[in-house]
């Protein structure tokens, strides 16, 4: 039932504030103001000595910003890994240590072949899972349930936002542990994640705007996405997005990496899409737009009122997301993301809910 959507995508990204606030009320006391894990873990942090993260498309790139996130409060270092390339790589992995799978479906062929590997080789198997039946989280060791409720578009919206409500409390989880992260900055992050339903109904505010921007980028035959730190993957899941239903071309980059080769297709045919919250490395990527603009690109930007007062390039337009916790700005930001690729895709005309090729379940390899 798509309630009064034209589409289940339309109806699950706004969905978004609530099963983001459902996942969260299952991982946090939040009267504590605590890290509360569903599952007791058959292992102790300290005697990880790496994760393995694996996934394929969306769940991939929410597993890239759960990375960050483990590296930062855990000290924990982090591989992460496409399901197709770590089956067949035979990575050297130690008995012991972790290996996590995230899915929506829970039936994607690669990602479950990646799990009856690591399982072979003697590490602990969690999978972050979004359908509780599937085959992924009955064959793992622990399950940790993503709670956005059936995802029906094909395009991965919802299930994304909850990974990633899932592997924040891990990685707080894990910090907490290892001893890295004290009871307060436990506070502060726990305070930081319960916010996230409040700024993601803000985000979404800007709803408007962003489809007013479609109408432009319909236009495009290509667009650039661009960000540094966890924004990093995020522009990688913005240009996925747009680039599965709207069939218009899109990368994602690192911001730093600009300059060792896409900058060649830059002219002012190219919208530059940037997420850049004002962080510690927003100045830094301010510096990659300002080559952007030089060479006539025409600049999105996706920050915060700060970022948007201190950048000193000319963009065509300034998206602004409420300010928050700078640890957690990807699931916020990830709403005008998945707007843009939604509204991109009506004018486009395309089949939002079912783009062609695509199928909701990959059980082919
Ligand atoms: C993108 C998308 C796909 C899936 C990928 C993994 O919007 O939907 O990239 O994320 O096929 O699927 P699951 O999470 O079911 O393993």
């Amino acid at each position: 039932d798509k309630a009064n959507y034209r589409h289940f995508m339309a109806k699950e990204i706004h969905e978004q504030p609530e099963v983001v606030g459902h996942t969260l009320a299952r991982y946090l006391d939040m009267g504590a103001e605590r890290v509360a894990l569903p599952a007791k873990l058959p292992f102790d942090f300290n005697d990880i000595q790496r994760i393995s993260i694996t996934a394929c498309g969306t769940a991939n790139y929410a597993g890239y910003i759960g990375k960050y996130w483990f590296e930062r409060f855990a000290r924990l270092p982090v591989e992460i890994d496409i399901a197709s390339e770590f089956r067949y790589r035979e990575a050297p992995l130690r008995k012991g240590d972790l290996a996590i799978f995230i899915s929506q479906s829970g039936e994607t062929a690669d990602t479950l072949a990646a799990l009856r590997y690591a399982k072979e080789q003697g590490l602990h198997t969690l999978s972050v899972v979004n359908v509780p039946t599937s085959t992924i989280a009955r064959e793992s060791e622990i399950v940790m349930p993503t709670l956005a409720g059936p995802e029906i578009g094909v395009a991965s919206t919802k299930a994304f936002t909850c990974q990633l409500t899932v592997l924040a409390a891990l990685a707080v989880a894990a910090g907490r542990a290892r001893g890295e992260l004290s009871e307060q900055d436990e506070t502060r992050l726990v305070h930081g994640l319960i916010e996230l339903p409040r700024l993601m109904a803000a985000a979404l505010a800007t709803e408007h705007q962003v489809e007013r921007l479609a109408r432009d980028i319909a236009k495009s035959q290509d667009v650039l996405y661009l960000g540094r730190g966890t924004s990093y993957p995020l522009a990688l899941e913005g240009a996925l997005k747009l680039k599965e239903i709207s069939y218009i071309h899109a990368e994602g980059y690192a911001a730093g990496e600009l300059k060792h080769g896409p900058i060649a297709l830059i002219d002012e045919k190219m919208p530059v899409v940037v997420i850049a919250p004002y962080d510690r490395v927003f100045e830094k990527t301010v510096s990659n737009m300002q080559e952007v603009a030089a060479r006539g690109g025409r600049i999105i930007l996706i920050t915060d009122a700060k970022g948007a007062e201190e950048a000193t390039v000319e963009s065509l337009v300034t998206i602004v997301m409420p300010d928050m916790d700078a640890a957690f700005t990807p699931l916020v930001y990830a709403i005008p993301a998945q707007l843009l690729a939604y509204h991109t895709a009506v004018v486009m005309g395309t089949d939002v809910d079912q783009p062609r090729n695509l199928a909701k379940s990959v059980t082919v390899e």
